[in-house]
């Protein structure tokens, strides 16, 4: 990602906040229903209580919230472009930690975080064929102990020019290339993929390397 789109991305996000406050809107999520069925997918690869978790492109870091709501208290950690998310994100969760910048910016060590997680944090349109995205998940994928989860714009469906999306296999393929233990949700918005990169058989979707019915 180059200088300039990084701060296309921090000033978009500036200006968003500034017109909605804290809400999905700020977010360019549509309502609290889809972010939130997105984060459910993302639970389901078997995150639990106690569980460490790296949330990439956090916003407000409201996977936190929405995981304790259901009972699931995590060791949180959320990266963002934005420091203006991240001021409103340490407000709302104290007991979390918060940086500020990409992920190549920052310094973890392999195996850091038991989860490693993103939800619409690949959603920026780069121009590159992808090649940031696939770095972001390889990276990520050193990062956890126990897998990866993370989401993408489905490119089979109609998506804004100035959104990036992927087709769900390419994209499957290429973890496969990373990761056995690979699955591929689509069947949860219209417009969206997740997949799963399970490094242990102890998520949810154990001994699969297929796409979930
Ligand atoms: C659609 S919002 C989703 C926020 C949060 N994951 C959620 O679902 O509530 C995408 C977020 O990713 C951040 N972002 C975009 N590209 C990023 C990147 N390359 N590295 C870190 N954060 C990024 C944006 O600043 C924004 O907060």
């Amino acid at each position: 990602m180059n200088k300039q789109q990084r701060k296309r991305i921090i000033d978009k996000h500036r200006d968003s906040l500034t017109r909605h406050g804290y809400h999905p809107n700020a977010l360019y999520w549509s309502n609290q229903g889809i972010q939130q069925a997105r984060f459910k997918v993302l639970a389901g690869i078997g995150i639990q209580a106690s569980d460490s978790v790296l949330d990439v492109g956090c916003g407000f870091g409201d996977f936190k919230g929405w995981s304790e709501s259901k009972g699931c208290r995590l060791k949180y950690t959320g990266i963002d472009l934005s420091t203006d998310l991240l001021k409103q994100a340490e407000h709302l969760h104290p007991d979390g930690k918060f940086c500020s910048g990409d992920l190549f910016d920052m310094t973890f060590g392999q195996g850091s975080f038991d989860w490693v997680i993103l939800s619409g944090a690949l959603n920026e349109q780069l121009h590159d064929d992808s090649v940031y995205a696939f770095r972001v998940i390889t990276r990520m994928y050193s990062l956890c102990r126990k897998g990866v989860a993370f989401n993408m714009l489905d490119a089979r469906h109609l998506v804004a020019h100035d959104l990036h999306s992927q087709m769900p296999e390419r994209v499957l393929a290429f973890c496969q290339g990373l990761c056995p233990n690979c699955v591929l949700h689509d069947e949860y918005l219209n417009n969206d993929f997740s997949i799963y990169m399970l490094k242990t058989n102890r998520g949810s979707a154990s001994g699969t390397a297929a796409k979930a019915k």
